[in-house]
């Protein structure tokens, strides 16, 4: 029985190739796509989830429109990493497919409202948004969610947005600071595993090689958005950071972490969406998270390449 997902994201060239690697998987039964206002504001993150989806050749899955800006700031974007469109690398053409009338959050309650209880997990690739809204609006639906299994947050590897915050949680702390302590079981996977998925030139290359129009086009969405994090890291790649969530679940074994706390700052002058992790108890706050702090990276780049080819 394919384990049904949920994937709420903010595409982005990294959220992209995570969308590809679960549509490329029939161990996971995508319900949906819910779209957010994150790297790009919404109408372009929705427009490029329904590009994604067509350049998969499949345009029957489900994308919804979300929130276009976080619960209570202004919306932060990072087109100097995505570009102007959130998808810079490659022309595509505007997508044929249409966007879902439903709002995003009222698929997201009606969704874990129908299916069975612990039967639908949920994937956040982007700000938090959506998912904490929906989770406000309808406590009801927060025990029903099986896991949620999240691309955000960090710790040993500071922030990237700010030098305290990864850019997910940044976005809307207080989204962040709800999902984190709603009680639902949570998978974090922050800078400290992603920053070691790194697109080095084999790993690209051996995107392009693939048969087919799907290889080539992370090739030459990777070749665009890797230049910004190689000139500030100095690293021969950029973190590939989205599609570490769908490897997980896809093989678990491929990372490492522990059962920790994890807060999320929602006042700091200097440190706001911080996710400040008790990673060596030195509180008495219960662990709400796995945060994981180690992946194989060779064996998550032969997986992503093994599953593109599929498309
Ligand atoms: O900080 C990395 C995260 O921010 C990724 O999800 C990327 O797509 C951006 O949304
Ligand atoms: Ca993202």
């Amino acid at each position: 029985m394919a384990r049904k997902i949920i994937i709420d994201t903010d595409p982005g060239q990294d959220d992209a190739v995570a969308i590809l690697l679960a549509l490329a998987s029939p161990e996971l039964d995508l319900l949906g796509i819910t779209c957010v206002a994150g790297n790009v504001p919404l109408p372009l993150t929705s427009r490029n989830a329904r590009i994604v989806c067509e350049l998969a050749e499949r345009p029957e899955v489900k994308v919804f429109a979300g929130c276009d800006r976080p619960m209570k700031r202004q919306l932060v974007t990072a087109e100097h990493v995505h570009g102007k469109t959130g998808l810079d690398g490659i022309d595509l053409p505007d997508p044929a497919m249409p966007l879902q009338t439903t709002h995003a959050v009222d698929f997201l309650i009606e969704t874990l409202r129908r299916e069975p209880v612990g039967s639908v997990t949920l994937v956040p690739i982007g700000p938090l948004t959506n998912i904490a809204t929906a989770m406000a609006r309808a406590p009801d639906i927060v025990p029903r969610i099986e896991r949620i299994v999240l691309m955000g947050g960090a710790y040993f590897e500071v922030g990237n947005i700010t030098p305290a915050a990864e850019f997910n949680i940044f976005v809307d702390p207080e989204a962040a600071a709800i999902v984190f302590a709603a009680g639902v079981p949570i998978t974090m996977i922050p800078l400290d595993v992603t920053h070691q998925a790194l697109t080095t030139r084999p790993r690209v290359e051996a995107f392009r090689v693939l048969p087919g129009r799907v290889g080539p086009a992370v090739a030459g969405w990777t070749d665009f958005f890797e230049r910004f994090d190689k000139d500030k890291y100095g690293t021969e790649g950029a973190p590939l950071h989205d599609p570490c969530t769908i490897a997980w679940l896809l093989n678990p074994d491929l990372f490492n972490g522990r059962e920790v706390n994890v807060e999320i700052e929602t006042e700091g002058r200097l440190t706001l969406g911080m996710t400040v992790v008790d990673y060596w108890r030195v509180t008495d706050r219960a662990p709400n998270a796995t945060f994981l702090r180690e992946i194989d990276a060779d064996g998550f780049f032969a997986l992503l390449t093994e599953r593109l080819a599929r498309l």
